[in-house]
């Protein structure tokens, strides 16, 4: 097999739940309010998936744009990568339910699950498939139903968070200035209890033969919102000046910065202490809340379609996320 120099952004595409849930919908027993919400995240609404959608039907939904912008059939997929804290079921992942509803061949298909940076993880773990040689094109999802796990009695959780998907198609280039990336991941486990998810019921076993059924384990979704928010400031500053120093660039060679989608007030914070201009900053929180893994690649989607970003231009990729994890990308789209 033959390398290749650089991995091209070849499709996009995202799906969102028609139903959204404006600040003002939240019942007045959450004792919350639309300026509260506004003033501290910057989010008006979010979508709600309804309870036929789920992070697979988006997912699908989303993977069919792609390919169909990629302008590819999806027999020409060689590999599925998912990125989502919440599939439809353990197992099987939610990246073999969408090769067998893509209709693609029995090719590799795996979940990643890094919380919010997970579409980065997944994207990265594609361009080396792709460098290598061993896979042509490559389709990563990053997809989410966080309404499934957001606790809605609990204020300072539930109005983060939205759902949705998107995903790209990437594949192989030698075109000159075209493709080129890096990516950075991190992690780590020892701050996982900034945000947490035990939603599996796997800490004790299901059934023994000497004691009756445990009781049921299932948590929402727990986040320290002050540690996060400190977290979050501190890594978007962080990886912003490590991906400009180790790819010898000025914020005048990035055309478009894509942060997690996480909450205005923390991009602010984080910026105001960096010397980068604010117009290159690609914000839609306001509209679809905090989606984890899927924030990027739908924001992604809407640069493209808009014409926010443009075939050949430099893009930075900023997430984090649980685990803790978080990770940084330069490429050239
Ligand atoms: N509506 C009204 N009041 C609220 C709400 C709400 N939705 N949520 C919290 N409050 C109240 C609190 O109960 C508290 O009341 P009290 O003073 O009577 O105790 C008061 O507001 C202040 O609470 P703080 O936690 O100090 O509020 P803060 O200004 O820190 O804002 C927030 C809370 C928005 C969660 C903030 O900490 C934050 O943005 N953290 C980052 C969390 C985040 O975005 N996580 C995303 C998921 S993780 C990821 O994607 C990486």
């Amino acid at each position: 097999m033959s390398t290749s120099s650089g991995v091209l952004l070849l499709g996009t595409g995202s799906s969102l739940p028609v139903r959204s849930l404006r600040n003002g919908d939240f019942p007045t027993s959450l004792d919350t309010s639309d300026q509260w919400i506004r003033t501290r995240t910057g989010i008006a609404e979010r979508r709600i998936a309804a309870l036929h959608e789920t992070s697979v039907s988006l997912g699908l939904a989303a993977s069919r744009s792609a390919l169909e912008s990629a302008e590819l059939d999806p027999a020409e997929v060689d590999m599925i990568i998912c990125a989502t804290v919440t599939p439809e079921m353990m197992v099987p992942s939610a990246a073999c339910m969408l090769q067998a509803g893509l209709g693609c061949r029995t090719i590799p298909a795996f979940d990643v699950n890094a919380a919010c940076t997970g579409f980065l993880y997944g994207l990265s773990i594609a361009t080396q498939f792709i460098r290598s040689g061993s896979c042509r094109h490559i389709l990563v999802v990053g997809t989410e139903t966080l309404s499934r796990i957001a606790d809605f009695s609990d204020r300072t959780t539930c109005v983060l968070f939205g759902d949705g998907a998107g995903a790209v198609v990437v594949g192989a280039t030698d075109e000159p200035g075209r493709g080129e990336h890096w990516f950075r991941l991190y992690s780590d486990g020892s701050r996982g209890d900034y945000i947490r998810l035990n939603g599996t019921r796997l800490r004790t076993p299901a059934s023994s033969a000497s004691e009756p059924r445990p009781s049921d384990e299932f948590d929402f979704l727990r986040m320290k919102g002050r540690e996060v928010f400190k977290f979050a400031v501190r890594t978007i500053i962080d990886l912003v000046n490590e991906s400009l120093f180790e790819c010898n660039l000025t914020p005048g060679d990035i055309d478009l910065v894509i942060p997690h989608q996480v909450n205005q007030r923390i991009i602010d914070a984080a910026f105001a202490d960096l010397d980068f201009p604010t117009d290159k900053l690609m914000v839609n929180l306001d509209r679809y809340g905090n989606t984890s893994s899927a924030s990027i690649p739908i924001a992604l989607d809407e640069a493209m379609r808009t014409g926010r970003a443009i075939p050949g231009d430099r893009v930075l990729l900023i997430a984090f996320g649980g685990g803790l994890t978080w990770a940084g990308g330069v490429w050239t789209i």
